[in-house]
């Protein structure tokens, strides 16, 4: 066990995680859904980075969500801070080691399906990883770090989440994201190119975790708030994709909610 999840698992105590929740650029508003129980800042952990991002917070927050006990990861890390993939994924690693069998992964992301639209949701049903620079299981030993990623978003999850969109009056839409190791946005050719492959959006993060969480078994359901036209548009900002997300963030988080306590 590493010496970060030993200290996390001597804050908490018996405190079993079932869930951990993995929040986006601008996607904050999930937290008003937890009944928090702890609080820990990155910072006081050992051995564990600290998210250098604006629209990041950097805490873990332990809770409930009904009747669920969920570990939040308010902030994350990326690649393009200056990790390496080993780094960004402790989150994913520290819920594995204690013991964490779902997660729910969010991010924000532009779209290169040009029937996608700004502000929608989208479920990610598989992805693409256009980092090859570093890989998160790089250095593991033995055979589990040959890790299958067939069938890796659950296609259970997508359709429950699915059934209580639907419900909640909310319309999502479903694709493959892939992931590019920013922190500069697509060139036009490059953008193209994702078209013609089949991918819908875009983004900076989320593929390294989703690798870890399959190497614990996880399930996982990937949630991308599409915060710009990436493929229709000229120019993507920061800023633009802040409050675009921060406008999803309330849909996503009521969806979240219902589908933790329903799980
Ligand atoms: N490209 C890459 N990452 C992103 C984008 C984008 O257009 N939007 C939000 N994250």
């Amino acid at each position: 066990m590493e010496k970060y999840t030993q200290f996390v698992k001597k804050e908490i105590g018996d405190f079993n995680p079932e869930y951990a929740i993995v929040i986006g650029s601008g996607l904050a508003p999930i937290m008003d859904k937890v009944k928090v129980k702890k609080r820990i800042s990155y910072k006081e952990i050992p051995d564990f980075p600290v998210s250098t991002v604006e629209g990041h917070r950097g805490e873990l927050v332990f809770g409930t969500i009904g009747n669920k006990r969920v570990l939040i990861f308010n902030g994350r890390f990326h690649f393009y801070e200056g990790y390496s993939m080993k780094d960004v994924t402790k989150t994913i690693r520290l819920a594995g080691e204690l013991g964490v069998h779902s997660l729910i992964v969010t991010n924000a992301a532009g779209a290169v399906n040009t029937t996608l639209e700004v502000g929608d949701i989208m479920l990610i049903n598989d992805h693409v990883n256009f980092i090859y620079a570093d890989n998160p299981l790089r250095g593991e030993k033995g055979n589990k770090r040959f890790v299958n990623m067939i069938g890796v978003y659950s296609r259970e999850f997508i359709k429950k989440f699915r059934k209580i969109a639907n419900r909640e009056g909310i319309p999502v839409r479903e694709g493959v994201y892939c992931a590019v190791s920013g922190p500069n946005y697509e060139t036009l050719a490059e953008l193209k190119l994702m078209n013609r492959l089949g991918i819908d959006a875009v983004g900076m993060s989320t593929v390294p975790e989703v690798i870890m969480a399959a190497y614990f078994g996880m399930k996982v359901l990937g949630i991308s708030c599409i915060t710009d036209a990436a493929f229709g548009s000229n120019e993507v900002s920061h800023e633009e994709v802040i409050s675009v997300a921060e406008k999803c963030g309330k849909k996503i988080a009521k969806l979240v909610e219902e589908f933790v306590k329903e799980a």
